[in-house]
């Protein structure tokens, strides 16, 4: 019994050491470990004489009651320390501003591109794919551009091997390959977006790399007018309601007869100004009744059917209406350059 006091007392000295929960983890080894003071005690129960064993017993359980006592509540109170700690660390100031991410966003010149291809699609076309890497006979001979022919000069063409595999440098091998597949049914009512190339020195107006938006639709009595009604829809669409459309006799091989589309001025509406060069037009495309030997070359009978055609270039849309005044910047992929492409289509 002098023993179990002892380990009492000693208890209560130790119970008033306890700061953290290792220390008490510690002293749970201590006294009720495989070889802990109490576990000891309890182990002596087989010696003691028999009338003394239910005092010593009863000391002994009292003892380790003390323990666990002290324990439990030790251990809660820590955890809840812990845990008081823990939510204060991890606290989040609601008030406090957002970080902002910056994500990234298509290229103006990619919304531009939609934004055509959703009207055009609103009127029933589809938007078609070619190939960059052409053949000479769909970029030029099946546009009624022959091998020599001096149209070919307006074209500085890349070309890859020999004088048959080039880059294209028009989307209007497209219109060539559509027909192909249309097998002479008709509708066909194509748009075809996509990289073009010449080899031009770049500069603030020229790259060698830029983009073409290319039309084409063939079908019975297909006029000139229906080409006007057309592009006066897009134009009205991208530029403004109030924005003109005028056509000017121009050459094509591939369209007769062929024209130039001028759109009004939509900065100083006519008067005059360094857009538009002080004519008050401003030229977005060349166009065109499709030539009867295109249509005979792809299938297409020109007694029977006809269609118009047309290519807007996609840098000088976009230029003109972001008021951009360097078609590199669409390329360079400066960052500031793209934000503020951003900032002008929200505008
Ligand atoms: N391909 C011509 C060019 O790059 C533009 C063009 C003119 C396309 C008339 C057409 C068209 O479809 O009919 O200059």
């Amino acid at each position: 019994m002098k023993e179990i006091e002892e380990i009492r007392e000693l208890l209560e000295k130790d119970k008033a050491g306890i700061t953290s929960l290792q220390q008490l983890n510690d002293l749970k080894i201590k006294y009720l470990g495989k070889k802990g003071l109490i576990t000891e005690l309890n182990s002596k129960i087989k010696e003691i004489p028999n009338e003394e064993k239910r005092e010593f017993g009863q000391g002994v359980n009292e003892l380790r009651s003390v323990f666990n006592e002290f324990y439990d509540e030790k251990k809660k109170q820590y955890e809840r320390e812990l845990l008081n700690e823990k939510l204060q660390k991890e606290a989040i100031d609601v008030s406090l501003p957002a970080t902002s991410i910056p994500i990234g966003s298509p290229n103006i010149l990619e919304k531009l591109i939609e934004e055509v291809e959703e009207v055009f699609m609103s009127m029933g076309y589809d938007v078609v794919d070619g190939p960059e890497v052409e053949e000479d006979k769909y970029n030029f001979e099946m546009l009624n551009i022959p091998k020599g022919h001096p149209a070919r000069d307006a074209q500085d063409t890349f070309y890859i091997e020999g004088e048959e595999l080039l880059l294209r440098s028009q989307t209007s091998p497209v219109q060539v390959r559509t027909m192909l597949k249309g097998e002479g049914k008709v509708p066909i009512r194509v748009i075809c977006p996509g990289k073009t190339y010449r080899r031009d020195d770049d500069d603030a107006t020229h790259s060698h790399q830029f983009m073409q938006i290319e039309g084409l639709l063939v079908d019975k009595n297909i006029s000139l007018s229906d080409l006007k009604g057309t592009i006066d829809v897009i134009v009205k669409k991208l530029f403004g309601e109030t924005i003109e459309t005028r056509f000017r006799p121009s050459y094509y091989q591939f369209t007769e007869p062929s024209v130039e589309v001028d759109i009004s001025c939509f900065n100083c509406h006519g008067k005059g100004c360094n857009i538009c060069k002080n004519t008050g037009w401003i030229t977005i495309a060349g166009a065109g009744v499709v030539h009867p030997n295109v249509l005979r070359m792809s299938g297409y009978d020109p007694k029977e059917w006809s269609g118009f055609a047309f290519g807007f270039g996609a840098e000088r849309m976009a230029m003109l209406k972001y008021d951009i005044n360097d078609i590199r910047t669409f390329y360079n992929a400066d960052l500031r350059e793209c934000r503020e492409f951003d900032r002008k289509e929200a505008e």
